[in-house]
């Protein structure tokens, strides 16, 4: 009998032992705050269904980076809200687009600051989705030009990190490719690669108006009740040259983060997704749950699983609760 010789309470008597004893630390290093960036100045417009978020224009842009910075953010992914959209997602690889734009600023005023692109084209279609259309459906040996131009204009703009985030087949090693003929051998890929086809993007569809017009994404993004896909989806990802791999979104997909890391020697990162945020944000608005407990529990589940980079729109508040 291991009772009364075993006693797990004896380490949770107190806080110190509890910390001594912790299995999971959280550290602002691992953070990545998201962020969307828009035409005009001083524009700082919050998100209806993402309450503390806004659409920023590129001068305050700078200035809400420059305080996560000093709060010890190491990072952002950007998202852009180009004027107008077009069929062909045009925004997107403009050399002058919104979001090349504002990583030229971003990275002359805060050189330390890590500046990740997201490369999708949906932000930009005027349909919604994250590629070409042809006669009804997403075309993907055609998208991949585009996105391979997306990466090289946002490369050229100073983006430290290319993250293709639109689950086109092949799209990793198109990006490779046109980065390593263009100069740009050193910039390190992180892929979406495990992105379901998820209702947790809702809030993140409104902040960028981009919703799809017709149809969804499944025919592009995993089923969430695909685990083994997972491996594949990653597996081709680091064939065709990522650097990192991302499950997206986080807390709903904990066993495929925990698989990828059992699984695969490289960097991990997850995505905390805008309606896991709003989740929490609603509950909490209503008094039904303790926000900060929430958000530092959710987080420390994220990396008890594996990620060992967490994108997270608590990013910026986070550092301050962290060291
Ligand atoms: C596509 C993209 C999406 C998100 C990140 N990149 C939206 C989608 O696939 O519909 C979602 C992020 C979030 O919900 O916070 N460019």
């Amino acid at each position: 009998m291991s009772f009364p010789i075993q006693r797990l309470r004896r380490l949770r008597r107190s806080e110190a032992l509890r910390g001594l004893v912790r299995e999971t630390h959280l550290s602002r290093s691992s953070l990545v705050y998201p962020l969307f960036v828009c035409p005009g100045t001083q524009v700082k417009e919050e998100i209806h269904s993402l309450p503390g978020h806004y659409r920023w224009s590129v001068d305050r842009l700078v200035e809400e980076c420059r305080s996560a910075f000093d709060r010890g953010v190491p990072a952002v992914i950007l998202f852009g809200i180009p004027d107008t959209k077009d069929e062909m997602g045009s925004g997107a690889y403009d050399p002058d687009g919104i979001v090349q734009r504002a990583m030229r600023t971003l990275k002359r005023a805060l050189p330390e600051l890590i500046v990740i692109g997201d490369v999708c084209l949906d932000e930009y279609t005027s349909h919604g989705h994250c590629g070409v259309v042809k006669d009804g459906q997403i075309d993907n040996d055609a998208t991949l030009p585009l996105l391979a131009k997306t990466a090289l204009t946002q490369a050229d703009a100073g983006a430290d990190l290319i993250a293709p985030s639109d689950m086109m087949d092949g799209r990793v090693g198109a990006i490779r490719r046109e980065l390593d003929a263009h100069g740009h051998a050193q910039v390190p890929i992180l892929a979406y690669s495990a992105k379901y086809a998820s209702g947790f993007y809702g809030p993140f569809r409104e902040a960028a108006h981009s919703a799809p017009k017709f149809g969804d994404r499944k025919s592009y993004q995993m089923d969430p009740g695909n685990q083994r896909e997972a491996l594949r989806e990653i597996a081709l990802d680091l064939e065709e040259g990522a650097d990192i791999i991302m499950v997206k979104p986080a807390l709903p997909y904990l066993d495929v983060i925990t698989l990828a890391r059992r699984t695969f020697d490289v960097p991990l990162a997850a995505f905390q997704v805008s309606g896991e945020y709003s989740l929490i944000e609603a509950a909490a608005h209503l008094g039904w749950v303790d926000r900060k407990r929430l958000i530092l529990e959710t987080i420390t589940s994220i990396r008890r699983a594996g990620a060992d980079i967490i994108i997270t729109y608590y990013a910026k508040e986070l550092s301050s609760l962290l060291s």
